[in-house]
């Protein structure tokens, strides 16, 4: 008699990030080569809710590994956070003999990770989102790719400003969350970085511009996070009732979601192929419930439920250093 095949399923989730599709790939030709018959699960909790699965083949992942986006389709799914969206969503994985689930997001993703894995469902989270916010990840997929799509804009935007001698604001996405920001600007040279975790007021940011242009500058570059207290919509208006006294105009450019549809880039591809299999690589010793991402350059994973409520910090010292760098 034939042993019956493990049933495994994957879906993505939240915003979607560079190397999802890498990273689904991988989970379905590593689950096939051990033997697992896999499934994807369309639009994340959404479809996971209303049952959607598909079977997922080696060629039906071929050709995604270069394209940014996700095939199965993503959502933010309020339903699935209450009570009734989530039991609903385990009667769907029983019906479907699902054995394990692979969920690729970020933070809301994850929790619902841990929700699922609170109700006994086998849940492998892989860490996925441009924010770098999350917990339990040095560097979450799709981040490194979203950070070189800021970088092109930021370094032609510094030409047109080079050759106006003008005041240039870019606004970068990352929630709550000012890593985006801080990295693009620390490697876009920036004059000025306004995150969250490091709050600079309209002032702050005129007397940086002005201290540039007094040490020989002749444009300036501005990254602002959108999760700033004053993001580029407050920076805008400050700046245009003062600009008599300011003496400078800004110009606005907001990155918004351009920055999430990428292609990833080499890192994100090789990191999501080495998540992907690794997740399988779990489910197949019995380990489950934890969130696969990378620490210290080795793919790591943490319980879901040690993450619960922790809020990752910005690391001081690169705060301190976009400091010292924008002299
Ligand atoms: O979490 C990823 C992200 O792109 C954030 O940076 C941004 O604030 C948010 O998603 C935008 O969400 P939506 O695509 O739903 O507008």
């Amino acid at each position: 008699m034939s042993e019956t095949k493990a049933r495994i399923a994957v879906l993505t989730s939240g915003g979607d990030a560079p190397g999802m599709n890498a990273a689904v790939r991988a989970v379905v030709r590593a689950g096939i080569a051990a033997g697992m018959e896999m499934f994807g699960v369309r639009h994340g909790y959404k479809g996971l809710m209303a049952g959607d699965f598909i079977p997922l083949g080696a060629r039906e992942v071929g050709g995604i590994i270069e394209r940014g986006g996700t095939v199965l389709g993503t959502s933010r799914c309020e339903p699935f956070r209450t009570e009734a969206g989530q039991a609903q969503a385990v009667g769907r994985l029983k019906a479907m003999r699902i054995d394990g689930l692979i969920v690729i997001g970020g933070n809301g993703s994850q929790a619902g990770a841990l929700a699922l894995a609170q109700h006994g469902v086998r849940v492998i989270g892989i860490a996925s989102t441009i924010d770098n916010d999350l917990a339990g990840s040095d560097v979450t997929l799709g981040a490194t790719t979203a950070l070189d799509i800021a970088l092109e804009a930021i370094d032609r935007l510094r030409v047109t400003a080079s050759a106006h001698g003008r005041v240039f604001l870019v606004e970068v996405m990352g929630r709550r969350c000012g890593y985006l920001a801080l990295l693009a600007g620390i490697a876009g040279g920036a004059e000025a970085i306004v995150i969250p975790e490091d709050e600079l007021s309209p002032e702050d940011v005129a007397t940086a511009i002005h201290a540039a242009y007094r040490r020989g500058k002749s444009h300036a570059v501005v990254l602002v996070a959108e999760g700033a207290r004053h993001d580029a919509d407050a920076l805008a208006r400050y700046f245009t009732e003062h600009v008599e006294r300011l003496g400078f105009e800004l110009r606005i450019t907001k990155l918004g979601h351009v920055q999430r549809g990428g292609a990833p880039h080499i890192f994100d591809r090789i990191y999501a192929s080495n998540l992907g299999a690794a997740a399988i690589e779990h489910l197949q010793t019995g380990a489950h419930g934890v969130l696969l991402g990378l620490t210290g350059g080795q793919i790591s994973a943490t319980p879901l439920g040690a993450l619960a409520g922790m809020h990752k910090t910005l690391d001081p010292r690169l705060i301190r250093l976009a400091h010292v760098l924008a002299q």
